[in-house]
């Protein structure tokens, strides 16, 4: 029996007091100008330690100001920012439509580490959208078509949109390729941060948390950046 949940019928409660010991001490004076490099360094270490590092949770607020998380895929970083990739008229993408900005994190258990983004949200071009669509997976483009993301659905309805964007493309049974354009609805936003948290967990709750915050807003080329520690 598993001893670290109460068992209880009417609530779950969590006993274990798990513990973390990250390899890192992060001293603000020791870092990397920006926090893209830091960043590279935990995400590439994390690669093959870490299942999916690149799933981030994705946190928007509607125009209300209700905050509402969900899991994305990192696909892209750089200097400009983090980005991901979904349908334009979901509910992420409405909520950014109406108030640009967005938090990520992401939590890598394996190596006791997580890292927070605050920023403004941006559409990536076309362009990029285009070429990153046309990675994808034939099955994944045609979903992208068929699937009015977050709208509530019928049973069997999907089956049925999938049919007819397969029959719109001509797209038989067996096909492994077909050409399928990117749809307006669907592209990439880039999270552009002002703000970028490092967290290393250690024993008793005494974490190390460095926070790199944008001095002069995002806008400046090349930003901008200053170090602080932020106490546990
Ligand atoms: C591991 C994982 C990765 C996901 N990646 C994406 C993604 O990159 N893009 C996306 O639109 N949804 C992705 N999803 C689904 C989202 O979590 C979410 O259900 C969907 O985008 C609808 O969210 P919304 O209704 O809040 O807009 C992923 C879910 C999981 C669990």
């Amino acid at each position: 029996m598993d001893t670290t949940i109460q068992p209880s019928p009417d609530k779950i409660v969590v006993l274990v007091h798990q513990q973390y010991d990250a390899p890192d001490h992060l001293s603000p004076s020791a870092l990397p100008a920006s926090p893209l490099g830091l960043f590279r360094h935990w995400f590439t270490s994390a690669q093959g330690t870490v299942n999916e590092p690149e799933a981030m949770a994705l946190s928007t607020v509607s125009a209300e100001g209700i905050p509402s998380t969900r899991i994305v895929l990192l696909k892209q970083v750089d200097n400009r920012g983090f980005v991901f990739y979904t349908n334009y008229n979901s509910r992420k993408s409405r909520e950014i439509d109406a108030n640009p900005h967005a938090s990520l994190a992401f939590y890598w258990r394996e190596v006791h580490r997580q890292v927070r983004v605050v920023g403004r949200v941006e559409k990536v071009t076309r362009e990029e959208s285009e070429a990153y669509f046309r990675s994808r997976p034939l099955g994944s483009r045609i979903g992208a078509w068929a699937s009015n993301q977050s709208a509530t659905i019928a049973e069997g309805e999907l089956d049925q949109q999938i049919n007819q964007i397969k029959d719109r493309f001509g797209i038989k049974e067996g096909d492994v390729e077909a050409d399928i354009p990117l749809p307006d609805h669907w592209g990439g936003w880039r999270v552009i941060p002002n703000e970028v948290e490092f967290w290393a967990g250690k024993p008793s709750r005494l974490h190390d948390r460095v926070r790199y915050r944008c001095r002069e807003g995002p806008q400046t080329d090349p930003p901008k950046w200053i170090t602080e520690r932020l106490s546990p």
